[in-house]
């Protein structure tokens, strides 16, 4: 399962890629919201920075004019992803852009039903809610199982993101579903670093080796012995 980062800040995508385990991103109007600075400027700096998909959402509740929205923000940076909320005239727009090879994330799907029309109008991606699912006391797991096993025997190409994650367990849920793609905030990242025995390994690595000075000095000499 690819990652991407679930975010609006420019400094958390710039933390985050540093690690190395980014594919993409994901904005939303409400994250976007939070930050200063120009949308588009942000939305490039990000594309720039992940270097590969990254989200940028619509907000009319038209077609024509999602779709109007969509060809502008598709043209900002050739990564941005355009994002759908779900409705008919989602469906609309989104059947519309995918014709014309922009790519859409399909987003606010909550129900299998709504990700096989999600998939037949031709988005790229399908943003399963988990956390917001939870929230309503909707069993996450049930619905994204639902969801890629729905999506799955048709042969379809649209691809399972699971947003909305809230913990790590989340994430492991929409591995093991077989999701092709989570988007984790950076906090939630910060979270699967975790683990006690990690911590206390690291230290007790770093303390043997230093119970042997002399396998210190050995290896600053190897490192500074390289070539620049
Ligand atoms: C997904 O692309 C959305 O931006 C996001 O995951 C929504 O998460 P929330 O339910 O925590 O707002």
């Amino acid at each position: 399962m690819r990652f991407f980062i679930d975010t609006g800040s420019v400094s958390e995508v710039e933390e985050i890629a540093g690690w190395g385990i980014l594919s993409g991103a994901t904005t939303n109007p409400s994250l976007l919201a939070k930050e200063d600075g120009e949308p588009g400027d942000i939305i490039r700096r990000i594309c720039d920075l992940v270097g590969g998909p990254t989200s940028a959402e619509v907000v009319s509740d038209d077609a024509p004019a999602m779709i109007e929205e969509g060809r502008a923000l598709a043209k900002l940076h050739e990564h941005v992803v355009v994002k759908v909320p779900f409705s008919a005239d989602g469906l609309a727009a989104t059947h519309a852009l995918s014709d014309e090879g922009i790519r859409v994330n399909m987003t606010l799907v909550f129900s299998a039903t709504q990700a096989l029309l999600t998939a037949q109008a031709g988005a790229t991606y399908a943003s399963c809610f988990m956390g917001r699912l939870d929230d309503i006391s909707i069993d996450s797991a049930t619905v994204t199982e639902e969801i890629v096993t729905a999506l799955r025997p048709g042969g379809t190409t649209t691809q399972v993101l699971a947003a909305s994650i809230r913990h790590p367990e989340h994430v492991v849920t929409a591995a093991r579903l077989g999701c092709e793609v989570a988007t984790v905030p950076a906090k939630v990242f910060h979270q699967m670093l975790n683990h006690p025995l990690t911590e206390s390994g690291r230290e007790r690595f770093k303390a043997d080796w230093q119970s042997r000075p002399e396998f210190v000095s050995w290896l600053r000499e190897l490192v500074s012995k390289q070539p620049a």
